[in-house]
């Protein structure tokens, strides 16, 4: 099969967060099952393209005012896996993806309106897929226009289409007059359609269009078809209830490996834990919390800073928290909120709490493996990766028990020595303390904790499970396509 990824980021070119892990591995895996894939991505001004050529020198996209030119590049990718950029610098040759610290770049809706036009007319010159796979509210037109604009296009007449919802919490959301702009019609301004609230809502747009819907776990897929977790889209997805399935993401375990992680300075397995040690170290003194004792359990942190993410948690016990024993080191960047409240808390307790406000993939493998426990406390969460490498790394998760952190991390059990770590239910900080001492308890006890350490890191959530799941999504959408061709 031939499986078009549409998206707004993919590792190694670009990367806010996990969508772009998704989108770096995912392919990979398929063409590893004997799929053929293409990914169209964006060329923004971080993107280095190995072995660059133009494929297609100009698209025309219109706009109500004029019309606009793109072009195609592409660069080096590996068997059955193609990378296509879409290039157009008065959009995309900008510092960040989305906007600035100052907030979202005020054409976004633009900039991924011209991006979804842009890859339907380039895969009518490079390959119609069976199957374009979109996510996220930016690759959300792709399937709109298909059944509307495009409904009548023979060339996409076997063409399906399968949505993965990474973040239900972004959307899209635009004023109506964004619509004519973009040249779509009005009539796609209804409640059964992009209306929402007053405002045009893409990713509502991409929900009542496609032909199948995916979230990223189990739990998020049945969490987002209610009011507390839905954003407002619950219903739309209780509509299609028949069609949304969660099918959890799975980790590349090349990029993430203690036994072979090129960012860290030694290297680690479940038979031999030593090489953990010189990491703590090593992380220590990188985050300038040199000279602690090694044997104080070192809590580590790896986020966008969002309020999802449920740092508020801490803010709220941080005084309680500075009485125990433990160090934390924390790498995140986003909602200034967040900065100023850890850089306040490091400040308060400099020898306890080290942070750095920043994007650092190096940093963040160091963390992963020099950490103790991996605190995630979020509010909501659709999958989440970040608990999933701490697993590999014998990196004790302590979790809030919401979407993808329920469904990837088994409590711990000190009667029958199962379990991968630490969850919480409330959303509250006693909660979250409680589940902290809890955790803290369990450490004292080497012997136990070594054994929760590596019932971790015998968890395999590489992709293998995960592609036939989406591979059987994709055959049943091609089905869907065959039967209604011959109706
Ligand atoms: P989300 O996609 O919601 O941000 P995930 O847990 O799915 O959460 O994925 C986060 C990914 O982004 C992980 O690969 C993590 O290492 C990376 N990441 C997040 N913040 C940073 C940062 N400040 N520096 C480096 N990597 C980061
Ligand atoms: C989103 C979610 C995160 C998920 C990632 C990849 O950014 O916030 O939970 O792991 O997408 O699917």
């Amino acid at each position: 099969m031939h499986i078009a990824f549409v998206a707004s980021e993919c590792v190694p070119f670009s990367k806010t967060g996990g969508l772009a892990d998704v989108v770096g591995a995912l392919p990979r895996a398929l063409a590893a099952a004997g799929h053929e894939v293409s990914i169209y991505i964006p060329r923004y001004r971080l993107t280095r393209i190995p072995e660059e050529r133009m494929v297609v020198q100009s698209i025309t996209v219109p706009f109500d005012d004029q019309y606009r030119f793109c072009s195609i590049v592409t660069g080096a990718g590996y068997p059955g896996v193609r990378f296509y950029f879409v290039d157009y610098p008065p959009f995309f040759d900008r510092d960040g993806l989305y906007g600035t610290a100052s907030g979202d770049f005020p054409d976004n809706a633009e900039r991924f309106a011209l991006f979804c036009r842009a890859v339907l007319e380039a895969s009518k010159i490079l390959g119609v897929p069976d199957v374009f796979h979109c996510h996220d509210w930016q690759s959300a037109l792709v399937p709109l226009l298909l059944k509307t604009q495009y409904a009548e296009d023979p060339a996409f007449r076997n063409a399906g289409t399968v949505f993965t919802i990474h973040n239900i919490g972004y959307q899209g959301l635009f004023p109506p007059e964004i619509l004519p702009l973009l040249m779509l019609p009005w009539d796609l301004f209804t409640i059964t359609k992009m209306e929402f609230f007053g405002n045009v809502n893409f990713l509502k747009g991409a929900l009542v269009y496609s032909d199948f819907i995916t979230t990223v776990s189990r739990k998020y897929s049945q969490e987002i078809q209610t009011t507390e977790f839905g954003f407002g889209l619950d219903g739309v997805l209780k509509d299609r209830a028949q069609n949304v399935t969660g099918i959890i993401n799975g980790v590349d375990y090349e990029e993430w490996n203690p036994q072979s992680d090129k960012y860290i300075v030694a290297h680690y397995d479940a038979e031999d834990l030593n090489g953990k040690q010189h990491c703590k170290e090593d992380l220590l003194e990188h985050m300038g919390l040199n000279g602690a004792n090694l044997n104080i359990p070192v809590i580590g942190i790896v986020s966008r800073f969002a309020a999802q993410k449920g740092f508020d948690l801490i803010g709220q016990i941080i005084d309680r928290l500075a009485l125990e024993d433990i160090l934390f080191t924390v790498l995140g960047s986003g909602d200034r909120l967040y900065e100023e409240m850890f850089m306040r808390l490091a400040k308060r307790v400099p020898n306890k709490i080290a942070v750095r406000i920043a994007y650092d993939n190096m940093l963040a493998h160091k963390i992963e493996a020099g950490a103790d426990m991996f605190l995630m406390p979020s509010h909501y969460e659709p999958c989440g990766l970040s608990q999933i490498y701490s697993l590999k790394y014998g990196t004790v998760p302590i979790v809030r028990s919401t979407g993808g952190l329920d469904d990837t991390v088994d409590p711990w059990d000190p009667r029958t020595k199962k379990g991968t770590g630490f969850k919480f239910q409330e959303y509250t900080g006693d909660a979250l303390l409680r589940t902290i001492h809890q955790a803290l308890q369990v450490y004292r006890d080497q012997t136990s904790w070594q054994r929760l350490m590596r019932n971790g890191m015998s968890k395999d959530f590489s992709w293998k499970i995960s592609v036939r799941e989406y591979v059987r999504v994709y055959e049943r959408v091609r089905q869907q396509h065959a039967q209604a061709i011959l109706v």
